[in-house]
């Protein structure tokens, strides 16, 4: 497994770097071609390990996906294996958004549960509940979900207890071709939702209530290939402007949404960086600037997201005071303690909350990422501990930050990849 070794910075990160497409948002609309015929195009595309996932997914159900560059293309004409097979959910949870998909176009299929994560149970519990209102019988057996139909879904009425992005993707996408009108109540706003309406509208979906909790869905028999442009990576430019911050540098994030990261910005801004935003871009200074502690709760958007949790904390153990970080949006989302703690971070975790005693000096060490986002948080953790520190299992960073090396070095940081 490759790892990471990073050094004490001699200088805080500094520059401009241009934002990748936002994985998470292609994850879904990969998805949702499936609910048409044809050939569907999306550009602006990561090259990550999530987006060859999602692509052997839809090999194995048929389809043929090709591109080149940052375009993806998906042929779904052959479509003929309606399963998704554990092998491959349990690498990638998203895979499990073929569902909703399959059982709407084709009135059945059979899809694996998703595994464990890092953190979790991450249950699926609503996506079910979300499909079963709009008509889909469903088992679950020896790990796998069997959705089918009568001829079509019809359309219901749905509202989602929690806010949950991939039930909402699910259960949107099989709305789509639902007979009749489907209301779902309670969805998620996150930018990628937004996005997932755009592109089934582009697809001839009808839907109303974009970028609210209240989606309402006029099924159609039948849509048409998509094509649309994946939105920038709203964790990913928050990732490089918590880099700016703990090392106290001066960071541009260019090709980005800011009404996509507002709460990160204030988050920055609360701790004392000096935060300017353009029609595409955002920079955060905190050049030559004394940080002070602050409160954290990550939230559903448009509140801080649980992604940047982790990534906040490495800021926040700089940062002179008793910092407070809340995840209530995945309650045990911290296995980055231990290993910031090896760093010599002092952070206590009590329940939901992490007590961040921050100010006190890092020391490089060997630490072990333990999902996207702590990989990222150790990293960053790495460019301000004395000496080196060592960073293991990265595949984990593999999967959502594009080109991670050569960005950094543009900022002036040495990540040195260790094959093997
Ligand atoms: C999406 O995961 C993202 N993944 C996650 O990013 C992100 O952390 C999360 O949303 C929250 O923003 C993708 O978009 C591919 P949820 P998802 O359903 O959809 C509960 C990354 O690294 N819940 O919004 O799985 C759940 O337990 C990943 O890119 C149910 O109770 O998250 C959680 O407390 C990590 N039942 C809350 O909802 C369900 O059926 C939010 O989860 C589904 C969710």
């Amino acid at each position: 497994m490759d790892r990471f070794s990073v050094s004490k910075l001699t200088s805080p990160l500094s520059g401009e770097v241009e934002i990748s497409g936002a994985k998470n948002a292609v994850l879904a609309v990969m998805a949702a071609t499936l609910l048409s015929d044809g050939v569907s195009e999306i550009t602006n595309v990561p090259h990550l390990k999530d987006m060859k996932t999602m692509s052997d997914v839809l090999r194995v159900i048929g389809c043929h996906v090709d591109g080149e560059s940052h375009t993806l293309r998906i042929d779904t004409r052959g479509v003929n294996h309606l399963e998704a097979p554990y092998e491959l959910v349990k690498t990638m949870r998203a895979s499990f958004y073929v569902l909703g998909p399959l059982v709407a176009r084709f009135g059945r299929c059979r899809v694996s549960l998703p595994g464990g994560c890092a953190w979790g149970p991450r249950p699926v519990d609503l996506h079910l509940k979300g499909l079963e209102a709009l008509g889909a019988t469903i088992t679950v057996t020896h790990g796998y979900v069997e959705a089918s139909c009568d001829t079509r879904l019809k359309g219901g009425v749905f509202h989602f207890p929690v806010s949950s992005v991939g039930a909402t993707v699910n259960v949107l996408m099989a709305a789509t071709l639902a007979e009749g009108s489907s209301v779902l109540h309670n969805a998620a706003i996150e930018p990628e939702i937004d996005a997932l309406v755009d592109y089934l509208t582009d697809m001839g979906a009808k839907i109303q209530g974009r970028g609210t909790r209240t989606l309402t869905i006029e099924g159609v028999p039948e849509l048409k290939p998509g094509k649309g442009e994946t939105i920038p990576d709203r964790i990913e430019a928050g990732s490089f402007l918590a880099g700016a911050a703990i090392t106290r540098g001066k960071v541009k994030v260019t090709r980005v949404n800011p009404e996509h990261i507002g709460a990160v910005l204030d988050f920055f801004h609360d701790i004392g960086c000096e935060v300017t935003t353009g029609s595409d871009w955002a920079e955060v200074d905190a050049r030559g600037r004394e940080l002070h502690s602050t409160s954290v709760t990550t939230l559903p958007f448009p509140g801080f997201p649980t992604d940047l949790q982790a990534p906040a904390m490495a800021v926040l153990t700089t940062v002179p005071g008793i910092s407070i970080i809340q995840d209530t949006v995945y309650h045990d989302r911290f296995t980055h303690i231990a290993e910031l703690k090896r760093l010599g971070a002092d952070i206590h975790l009590k329940g939901d909350t992490a007590h961040i005693h921050g100010g006190k000096p890092l020391s490089g060490a060997e630490v072990m990422a333990s999902d996207l986002r702590a990989s990222l948080a150790l990293v960053i953790a790495g460019f301000v501990a004395e000496g080196e520190t060592i960073i293991d299992r990265i595949y984990h960073l593999d999967r959502g930050y594009e080109n991670f090396e050569q960005k950094m070095a543009q900022l002036g940081a040495n990540v040195i990849r260790l094959q093997g």
